[in-house]
Parts: structure tokens; C-alpha cells; sequence
């Protein structure tokens, strides 16, 4: 990128302002004082402005979270309550969450700074499976449970089909685990509605073969590239 747009981009000053910083000497690109205002800059190169280290900001950042209760999925919220970038206090960038999930949902959620990624991973076209664990009240018997898996109405939209797995019982609640291809607003919370188990607790464990693994809610960790690829690619 060339370094008055890289300048401009990490929200410094205009370009033309950059411009002119470039032919006063106030810019160093690995050390050196840049006399070359057409500069290109590339991957690991150190841009300092006026002594002030300029962050590659068009970086593309990729982070997993997991999201626990009573935290707000999104960038701000005019009510004050507590969102998921709160709890990243030491990224500066300015990153996203990819989807959302509920207030009260915890578990898996990426986040962000890279549009195309956050487009495609949500978009319903691309139908990437993501797994949930859901407790509810009482047994579901299988004819229930097989109506979920075949395709519930939630109210004007019939699901796809869906996997779902009894993970444990006693005889007052159930643990399931659902895999679903979509995104609809409240969906598993809205499937279970409709089969009149509403639900006691959701977790996102797993969002096609990335699983939440040991974060703590509250916990995130960056993907590693053989993530983003995989992600990526599905
Ligand atoms: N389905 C829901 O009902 N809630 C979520 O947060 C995610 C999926």
C-alpha cells in the first residue's frame, strides 16, 4: 500500500497531509528517512510519523471468543450494558464480532477486522454448520426430537435439517447438542419453542471444525492461520 494511504488509513491525517510530512522528513520507513513519497509499503515494515510508530492497520485480525452471558454482541450499545469488544480491552484495532449471539447464549463468537470474512461466514448461502448445546426442562421424546431434526415451523420459516444428540438426562432436564446450517434470528432458542421445550441454557461449542476448546467465558484467543485458511475455505 502506498505509504500516504497507509498513513491515512491508521487515521494520522489526510494523504495530502502525509504527503507533505514525507517531504519534511518527518516519516521513517526500517529506520531511515523516506525521501521516496511513491513508497510502497510491505508486510513487516516499520512506518514511524513524528517519532510515533504507525500500525499496519489493514493487518486483517482474526480472534475467537467465548462470549459468556449477559454480554451484548456488538461494537457498542447505547444502553450501557457490557459488549463482547469491553472485554478486549488491549485490542486497538477496530474489530468486529462475525453474527451475533443472544445476550443471554455464551460460547463460541469470532471477531474480526476482516469484512469479506465476517460476509462469508454469515451469509446463508455458505451454510456453515454450527453446533450447539442446549439444556431445557423436563425429557424430550424422540418424536420431538425427530421433528427437529427434520425441520420445525418458527413462525413463518420451516429449519433445514438438523443433527441433533442426547448428550445426558435426569429427571428433571436434558442436554442436547444441535447442529444447524443457518442463521436465523433466535433460531435454536425459536426450534425448541416450537416443539414446546423452551430453552434453559445455550452454549455455541463449535462452528464447523473450530471448537470452543478450553476458553474460559470471557477468554479469547487469536485463530492461527490453518484456522483462517479452513474458515476460509468452508
Ligand atoms: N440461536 C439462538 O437462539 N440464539 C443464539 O444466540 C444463537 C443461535
Amino acid at each position: 500500500m502506498r505509504i500516504n494511504k497507509y498513513i491515512a488509513a491508521a487515521g494520522i491525517c489526510s494523504r495530502r497531509k502525509a504527503d507533505e510530512l514525507i517531504v519534511q522528513g518527518k516519516v521513517t520507513v526500517n529506520g531511515a528517512v523516506l525521501d521516496e513519497p511513491g513508497y510502497d509499503v510491505k508486510p513487516g515494515d516499520t512506518v514511524f510519523v513524528n517519532g510515533e510508530l504507525i500500525e499496519d492497520t489493514a493487518a486483517p485480525l482474526y480472534y475467537v471468543m467465548n462470549k459468556p452471558i449477559g454480554v451484548i454482541t456488538s461494537v457498542s450499545d447505547e444502553r450501557g450494558r457490557t459488549t463482547v469488544l469491553d472485554l478486549m480491552p488491549d485490542v486497538e484495532e477496530r474489530i468486529f464480532p462475525v453474527g451475533r449471539l443472544d445476550y443471554n447464549t455464551s460460547g463460541l463468537l469470532f471477531l474480526t477486522n476482516d469484512g469479506q470474512f465476517a460476509y462469508r461466514l454469515t451469509h446463508p448461502r455458505h451454510q456453515v454448520p454450527k453446533t450447539y448445546r442446549v439444556r431445557v426442562a423436563g425429557n424430550i421424546g424422540k418424536p420431538r426430537i425427530d421433528r427437529l431434526r427434520r425441520g420445525v415451523d418458527i413462525g413463518g420459516f420451516v429449519t433445514s435439517p438438523a443433527e441433533v444428540n442426547v448428550i445426558s438426562w435426569t429427571r428433571h432436564s436434558m442436554i442436547l447438542e444441535i447442529t444447524i446450517h443457518e442463521g436465523k434470528n433466535r433460531q435454536v432458542r425459536r426450534m425448541f419453542e416450537a416443539i414446546g421445550y423452551p430453552v434453559q441454557e445455550l452454549e455455541r461449542i463449535s462452528v464447523g471444525n473450530i471448537k470452543l476448546g478450553r476458553l474460559r467465558p470471557g477468554q479469547y484467543r487469536k485463530l492461527n492461520p490453518g484456522e483462517v485458511d479452513y474458515l476460509k475455505r468452508l
